[in-house]
């Protein structure tokens, strides 16, 4: 097992999946795990991950000075590197310029890590600060033009620092690099499966709930359904599931939800009706934040609600994913900068009377969607696209109505039934409408009108971290215009999105 330090990065996850995708399992902890915790534990190797912040700051994360003396192999990526330097007798300096793009990379000294790659090739630069003296136990293993100390090695220990980032795909070679660390300089043998995970996993919650009940939020996606099948594998008959219906769902979602339900889990389903609550709370409300935090709070009052006419109901479980923990500002507490609030992490109060289970906190959708099928779940169910916590409320731009939220429904349900018809909902990652709280002008018959605009949305992405916008075929895109306009009442007009995640977030909200 290979533990990554989490230091804030937006990629601390990517770096663990890439590492499990040499079979190798690895884990992400905070950045100030006790050395002792470490020695417990007893991974083959640490990877220290990158982050914004600075190691010039006086409250910038640092490690256990203990670390460094447990003899284990150890990576530093960016600011990972920049600590692991400094720690070590090195020096970094904040550059006048930002650093961010491709380089070309040249190897200067033939090591363990680099083995099988080419001479030179290419890697991702991503940073403010740089390291610009190592001490004499440090050696150079290569440089970019900008960056002389792209990537050390200390001269007698298995230590080693990468100003680059191996974990993206822009970085040519960086799975063969991290593979390398984890084999050659760990000694991983590269056997581990995620059936282990599926395994471990439900033993570790058979163990956590003991005689207790367990409640687990039922959403109807991939990532919640995965999450009770874990839960009905572990502790079937302690678990009972809710749905609450906050008027915010796709069409025909809820009746789907229910069927499905009642046909592959052996768990209670308790629905809760509660679409008025939700839409007074977001009465006149615009801000994105806004309406995400009364939506997380609703929703656990909810929950709270319905979970007290169950008894000895002690843990939560939720299908939160690492994007949704790392996108909210990281672990709970944790350095990364907050992008946006998910509701199932943002939002939950100090006070919970629950302990969460959150299962899948450390994998990818594509990983989660690999599980629900080892798990037995139906396609439909483990293919069907994301939907946020929020839903509708964060697509239905400006104000949250019920007669905005049914045109919204209306031509989301056209955007899908399209792009499933003609074979594209498996090519796209996921695909939406957006109502946009904008008026223009159109003519109709002879009549001028004056209607909103709904934008579509589909992307491709493996990890939801990063995404491009699906070249969806023009005839089809036409096709999902032409009936949006003539079938969805007070819209003339529909554009397609082509931002691409940077610098756009897949939700306009
Ligand atoms: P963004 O918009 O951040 O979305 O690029 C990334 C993925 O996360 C989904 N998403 C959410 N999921 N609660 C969720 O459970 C939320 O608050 C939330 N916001 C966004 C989004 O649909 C996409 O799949």
């Amino acid at each position: 097992k290979i533990l990554v330090l989490d230091f804030g990065s937006q990629y601390a996850q990517l770096i663990a999946r890439r590492v499990r995708e040499q079979n190798v399992y690895a884990a992400i902890v905070r950045h100030d795990i006790p050395a002792e915790r470490v020695q417990e534990i007893a991974p083959r190797g640490l990877i220290f991950s990158g982050g914004p912040a600075s190691v010039h700051w006086n409250d910038s994360p640092r490690c256990d000075p203990d670390l460094f003396q447990l003899n284990l192999p150890i990576l530093g990526i960016c600011y990972g590197m920049q600590l692991v330097c400094q720690s070590l007798g090195g020096k970094v300096e904040s550059q006048r310029g930002r650093e961010y793009g491709p380089a070309l990379c040249r190897i200067r000294e033939p090591n363990e890590l680099f083995e099988g790659l080419p001479n030179e090739f290419q890697v991702w630069m991503s940073h403010g600060d740089q390291v610009t003296a190592i001490s004499e136990e440090f050696t150079v293993l290569a440089s970019t033009d900008s960056c002389p100390l792209a990537a050390v090695k200390h001269r007698r220990r298995p230590i080693y620092g990468l100003q680059f980032h191996p974990e993206v795909t822009h970085t040519s070679y960086g799975s063969q690099i991290l593979a390398n660390f984890v084999k050659r300089v760990c000694g991983c043998q590269g056997t581990w499966k995620l059936t282990d995970f599926a395994e471990e996993t439900i033993a570790e919650i058979r163990q956590r709930v003991g005689s207790n009940r367990v409640i687990c939020g039922l959403s109807g996606g991939v990532d919640s359904s995965v999450t009770a099948a874990l839960l009905s594998r572990a502790v079937g008959d302690q678990t009972a599931c809710i749905l609450v219906d906050n008027g915010l769902m796709r069409r025909g979602e809820i009746e789907s939800v229910i069927e499905e339900f009642s046909k592959h889990f052996k768990t209670d389903l308790h629905v809760v009706r509660a679409e008025d609550r939700f839409l007074a709370a977001l009465a006149g409300v615009t801000d994105p934040q806004e309406k995400r935090k009364i939506i997380g709070r609703i929703f656990i009052d909810c929950f709270a609600e319905e979970a007290a006419k169950i008894p000895r109901a002690r843990f939560l479980a939720q299908g939160t994913l690492y994007p949704d923990v790392i996108e909210s500002g990281g672990l709970r507490d944790g350095p990364a900068a907050t992008i946006k609030l998910h509701h199932n992490v943002g939002g939950l109060p100090q006070d919970l009377q629950f302990e969460l289970i959150e299962p899948l906190r450390n994998l990818f959708k594509d990983e989660v969607r690999q599980l629900g099928l080892q798990l037995g779940l139906p396609e439909e169910i483990v293919w069907r696209h994301p939907f946020p916590g929020p839903g509708l409320a964060v697509r239905c731009l400006g104000a949250v109505t019920k007669e905005r939220l049914e045109i919204l429904r209306q031509a989301d349900a056209i955007v899908v039934e399209e792009i499933k018809k003609a074979g594209w909902y498996r090519k796209t990652a996921q695909a939406f409408a957006v109502l946009l709280p904008v008026q223009t002008v159109g003519v109709m018959g002879d009549a001028r009108t004056y209607e909103e605009v709904i934008a579509v949305r589909a992307v491709d992405t493996e990890d939801f971290m990063t995404a491009d916008w699906s070249r969806l075929p023009y005839d089809l895109l036409g096709r999902i215009a032409t009936r949006i306009i003539n079938e969805v009442p007070g819209i003339n007009r529909v554009v397609y999105d082509i931002s691409s995640k940077p610098p756009a977030t897949i939700e306009w909200e």
